[in-house]
């Protein structure tokens, strides 16, 4: 059986993590003789594939249970009540959260944003997505895991995922016709197709907003002293639908109704920069699509569709493979992905080099997100004034936003870049609410002061998460759930970071739980100075922009929380030694330690 996951993905090491996430499907956990195996027929250092397997939060070395539930732990799901749900689930099961049963039947774990906070309490139960959770569904859930029951005969309805799009704008609206794009892009060479998307002024949609047609060129033109699109050069294209950003599902929206247009913007990327081999590396949370992704990659090869396999152009044998992510928010950062689809841990690398000039395998790679290869086949179909039709002057064309939390209709709403935060609020039917988490927890958290700001790489950049919170939310409590996750997602791989993230979540429960003095504040800041500017990637960079940004904008919630003491300590020295007296049996006053300030 071994071989057979083995010779399915190829036998390449690259495929390591592709066989290890089969390998857990099948055994529950990987046990220590399959990593031997492994190590031999991929001839790669065991050491390795433990680092794998501890790295990834979907791969373990204990087993898991029959029935593996894991709650998302979003935010946005925690207002929806999720904890609670959780704790209910445990209770009733009898089973510890984080732990398996003795009997092996029910595991129950926490997990970072599933990607469906517009339908949430979500959660994973084996792999497959249950949305829209409460009480009732908790409770036969129970009684269906208690008695074994087959996924298959549970509820069709607890696994529905919807669309729910709200607003279609330029992307969503306008139907590209099958293969439009590619037979446009088949009567351009490379230069001109980079210069039709360099006069659309697309920028990347997953966050960082780097001009589209710049990245692709620079893939083209080669490192220094290679000639352009030199043919004995391998270069790769990598679609990014990792998004593991809490609170963004509008690529998994695009992925389940615009499949094709994905693999165009691939192919005509591809034909750009002279790429034969491409990846889209699909997040584990998101392997219900899998299937029909698949499916649809079949057809467009078989030349069921139009006659000819769309895969490629004309003359131009090109493929796409997808590879699933398996729990690892850092393999959305692009060096870390590369890691990740090579088979490894996604530690992001040092850049430069960047991966246009030294990516996947070492070679020129193109990584861009779900939408902008949507878009860029949109633009190679309807041409750059299409496009440029909308937006503004330094962010053209629309954006895909991902609207959750406190509102009456969260969903996808794509709105044209420039437009104000006030009227996405409008439309979303938030009354009054405090504030909107704008990009994520590493994005712009605004208070509603500032809700004429408007959305664009000018003023509020963002890959489209938007989490709206009412009045009645405690933004201390906001803004610790966001920290537990950037400490809980740290990779690792760098001190300030692992260190860092660690520290500003012991600080912040510490406050939030009443015992913050105004030092604590202080100290707060000076860390979050440290985490930003000596973190070796994204991650650790943005990973205080929570804490900071609400404590300038909603001081008095701090303050309210602390003692008047300038001092508290963060550790209970002689609570700690508690152990230690009952095992000496000592009870005197000597036993005991005042803490000093
Ligand atoms: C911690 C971290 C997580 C990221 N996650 C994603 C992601 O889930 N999806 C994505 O497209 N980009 C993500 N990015 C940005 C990518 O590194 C990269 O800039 C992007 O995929 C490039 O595509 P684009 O130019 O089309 O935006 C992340 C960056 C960081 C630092
Ligand atoms: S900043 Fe954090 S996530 Fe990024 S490399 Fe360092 S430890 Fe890893």
């Amino acid at each position: 059986m071994l071989c057979e996951i083995v010779d399915h993905h190829g036998g390449e090491a690259t495929s390591l993590l592709q066989v290890l996430i089969d390998v857990q499907m099948r055994f529950r956990c990987v046990p220590a003789g399959v990593m031997t195996f492994l190590a031999e027929i991929l001839h790669l250092p065991r050491t390795q594939i433990q680092a794998v397997v501890e790295f990834y939060s979907f791969l373990s070395v204990t087993s898991t249970g029959r029935f593996d539930v894991r709650f998302s732990d979003s935010v946005t799901d925690q207002l929806l009540g999720s904890r609670d749900l959780a704790t209910r689930l445990c209770q009733r099961l009898g089973v510890k959260l984080g732990e398996t049963r003795a009997d092996d039947a029910v595991s129950v774990h926490l997990t970072s944003c599933t990607g469906l906070s517009d339908q949430g309490p979500a959660a994973l139960v084996n792999g497959q997505v249950l949305t829209r959770l409460d009480g009732d569904r908790i409770v036969q859930m129970a009684d269906f895991i208690d008695q074994e029951i087959d996924l298959d005969a549970w509820p069709k309805a607890w696994f529905r995922v919807e669309d729910q799009v709200q607003l279609e704008g330029l992307l969503l609206a306008e139907e590209l016709p099958l293969g439009a794009c590619l037979e446009r892009a088949g009567t351009l060479d490379a230069v001109g197709i980079i210069s039709e998307i360099d006069r659309s002024g697309l920028r990347g949609r997953g966050g960082a907003g780097f001009k589209t047609a710049v990245k692709w060129r620079f893939c083209y033109e080669g490192a220094e002293g290679t000639l352009p699109g030199d043919p004995s050069i391998t270069r790769y294209v990598v679609c990014n639908a990792d998004e593991g950003e809490p609170g963004t599902f509008k690529d998994r929206v695009l992925l389940s109704r615009n499949a094709h247009d994905v693999f165009e913007g691939m192919t005509v990327c591809a034909r750009a920069i002279g790429a034969l081999r491409g990846f889209l590396y699909l997040r584990g949370e998101y392997r219900y699509l899998l299937d029909t992704l698949l499916k649809v990659l079949e057809a467009r090869r078989s030349r069921g569709l139009l006659g000819r396999n769309i895969l490629g152009v004309e003359g131009f044998d090109f493929n796409i493979e997808i590879h699933l992510g398996a729990g690892a928010y850092i393999c959305g950062e692009e060096s870390a992905l590369i890691e990740s689809l090579e088979g490894k841990p996604g530690h992001p690398r040092n850049r430069p080099p960047y991966p246009v000039t030294c990516g996947y395998l070492g070679q020129p790679t193109v990584v861009n997100n779900v939408e902008t290869f949507v878009a860029a086949a949109r633009i190679m179909a309807f041409g750059a004034d299409w496009f440029l039709s909308e937006g503004t002057a330094q962010s053209t064309g629309t954006k895909m936003l991902s609207v959750s939390g406190d509102c009456e209709r969260p969903g996808i709403y794509e709105v044209p870049f420039g437009t104000p935060v006030s009227v996405v609020m409008h439309r979303c039917g938030a009354d009054d609410p405090m504030g909107v988490q704008v990009g994520g927890p590493s994005g712009t958290f605004i208070g509603k002061a500032e809700f004429e700001r408007i959305l664009g790489f000018e003023d509020l950049s963002t890959g489209g998460s938007m989490m709206v919170f009412s009045q009645a939310r405690d933004v201390v409590a906001i803004a610790r759930g966001f920290t537990h996750f950037f400490a809980h997602e740290s990779c690792g791989f760098c001190t300030p970071c692992r260190v860092g993230t660690s520290l500003l979540r012991q600080l912040i429960d510490k406050i939030a739980e009443g015992h913050g003095t105004p030092h604590d504040l202080v100290e707060m800041t000076q860390l979050a100075a440290i985490v930003k500017n000596a973190s070796h990637c994204g991650l650790g960079q943005t990973a205080a922009n929570p804490l900071m940004q609400t404590l300038e904008r909603f001081p008095e919630r701090y303050q309210e929380r602390l003692k008047t003491t300038l001092f508290e300590p963060g550790f209970d020295l002689d609570g700690a030694l508690e152990v230690s007296r009952q095992m000496t049996g000592r009870a005197d006053a000597n036993a005991h330690l005042t803490q000093v300030g």
